[in-house]
C-alpha cells in the first residue's frame, strides 16, 4: 500500500495539480526578515519577487554580487503576480560562496550583526550534475559540499537566532526550509546516503552524478528531519520540499537532450517551483501537520521516498548524518 501510494505521489510531483496558494495568500510580512540562498536565480529569484512585493526585508546570498544586482533590477521591473500595488520591502545581499566552508563564518557574522530577527531561512542554493569528480574546496564531492555540508554549517550559526525569533513569533511562522528535490527518490541504497564513503572517494567507479545529486537532496531532507526532531518544540518548524521540475539554471551541467527536449517537455515555469517555496514558508497546513512535512509542488504535503523514510524511521540515519556533518563542520565555527 505504501509502495502504492509512494508511486502515485511522485507521479503527481512530475504532473502537480495547479496552485492553491499563490501570491496574493502571503500575509503581511512587514518587519519579518527572510533570508533566501541562492535568491538570485531560478526558483530562488521568483520566491524573492514575491517576498519583496509584498512589504519584506531579504537576504539574498550568494557568491556573485553581480547576479544579485542583475536580479534586484529584473524583480524591480517585473512585480510578482496579483501584488504589483502593495507597499515594497528590501532586497540586501549577503555574500558567501557555499563551495567553500571558510565563508560561511563571515557571511553569518556579517548577518547576524545587521539583522535581529530571522523569520524563515530557505536553504534554496543548489547545484545539479557538474562533472563527476567536481570537488569543493575542502574536497567535499561538489554537489554533497554545496548543497547540504555548507546549509548545516550555515544553519549552526543562524539557529539560535531563529530560536530567539520564535520566542515572540506567532506559533508556526519561524520555520527553516532544507530544499530537496524529487531526485531524493533516486538517492543510492539502502536509505538513500551511501554513509560508508559519502564522497566516494574509495570507489572503484564514481556513480553517475545524478546518483550523488540525489544523494545530496536526500541529505537536505535529513537535515530538515533531524533539525526538526531538535527544535519543533522550540517553535520553530523544520521542513523539506520539492519545489517542481523547473526551468532553470539547474539544467546548466545537463545535456543538450535533458535541457532542450526532455527540458521543453517536462519543465514548468520557475515561478511555479516559488509558489512551491513560498507555500512551505507560510501556508497553515505544515505548521498544523503531524509529522515531519515533505512539500510537494506546487504546495501540497507529499510523501518522501519510502526506503528514505525507513532509514529515518527505523535505522535513524538522520541523527547519524547530523552527527557526521556536526563533526566535520566544528573547525569552521
Ligand atoms: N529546477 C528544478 O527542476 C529543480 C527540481 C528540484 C529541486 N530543485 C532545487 O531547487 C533549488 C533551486 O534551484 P534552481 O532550479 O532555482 O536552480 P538555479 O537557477 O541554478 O539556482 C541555484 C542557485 O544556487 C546558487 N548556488 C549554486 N552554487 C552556489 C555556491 N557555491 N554558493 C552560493 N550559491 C550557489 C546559484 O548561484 P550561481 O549562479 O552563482 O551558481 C543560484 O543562484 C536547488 O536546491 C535545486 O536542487 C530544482
Amino acid at each position: 500500500m505504501d509502495k502504492v501510494r509512494w508511486f502515485f505521489s511522485l507521479l503527481s510531483e512530475m504532473f502537480p495539480p495547479s496552485a492553491t496558494f499563490t501570491e496574493k495568500d502571503v500575509p503581511d510580512v512587514t518587519g519579518k526578515v527572510f533570508l533566501v540562498t541562492g535568491g538570485s536565480s531560478g526558483v530562488g529569484l521568483e520566491l524573492c519577487r514575491i517576498l519583496y512585493h509584498r512589504g519584506g526585508r531579504v537576504i539574498v546570498a550568494g557568491r556573485s554580487e553581480q547576479a544579485y544586482n542583475d536580479a534586484v533590477t529584473n524583480i524591480k521591473a517585473n512585480p510578482a503576480k496579483d501584488l504589483k500595488d502593495f507597499p515594497k520591502g528590501s532586497l540586501e545581499f549577503l555574500k558567501l560562496d557555499l563551495s567553500n566552508l571558510t565563508t560561511i563564518k563571515p557571511a553569518a557574522q556579517e548577518l547576524l550583526a545587521k539583522v535581529n530577527r530571522l523569520d524563515i531561512a530557505w536553504y534554496n542554493a543548489g547545484v545539479m550534475t557538474p562533472p563527476v569528480g567536481s570537488k569543493t574546496a575542502q574536497g567535499y564531492e561538489l554537489q554533497w559540499g554545496t548543497n547540504v555540508v555548507a546549509h548545516f554549517l550555515l544553519n549552526r550559526f543562524l539557529s539560535p537566532l531563529q530560536l530567539k525569533t520564535a520566542q515572540s513569533a506567532p506559533k508556526g511562522s519561524v520555520r527553516t526550509i532544507w530544499v530537496s528535490s524529487s531526485a531524493h527518490h533516486f538517492g543510492p541504497g539502502p536509505y538513500g546516503i551511501n554513509f560508508d564513503d559519502i564522497n566516494y572517494e574509495h570507489a572503484d567507479k564514481k556513480p553517475r552524478s545524478f546518483t550523488t545529486y540525489g544523494q545530496s537532496k536526500v541529505g537536505d531532507v535529513l537535515c530538515a528531519y533531524e533539525y526538526a526532531n531538535l527544535v519543533s518544540d522550540k517553535g520553530i518548524l523544520s521542513l523539506s520540499l520539492n519545489p517542481g521540475n523547473l526551468k532553470s539554471n539547474l539544467q546548466r551541467h545537463s545535456g543538450f537532450i535533458l535541457r532542450h527536449v526532455i527540458g521543453r517537455m517536462l519543465l514548468y515555469p520557475p515561478r511555479l517551483g516559488g509558489l512551491t517555496e513560498l507555500y512551505a514558508g507560510f501556508a497553515p497546513e505544515p505548521a498544523a501537520n503531524k509529522g515531519f512535512t515533505y512539500i510537494i509542488p506546487w504546495g501540497r504535503i507529499g510523501v518522501l521516498n519510502k526506503d528514505v523514510k525507513i532509514g529515518l524511521e527505523q535505522y535513524d540515519t538522520g541523527k547519524k548524518l547530523w552527527a557526521i556533518l556536526e563533526k566535520e563542520t566544528d573547525k569552521y565555527m
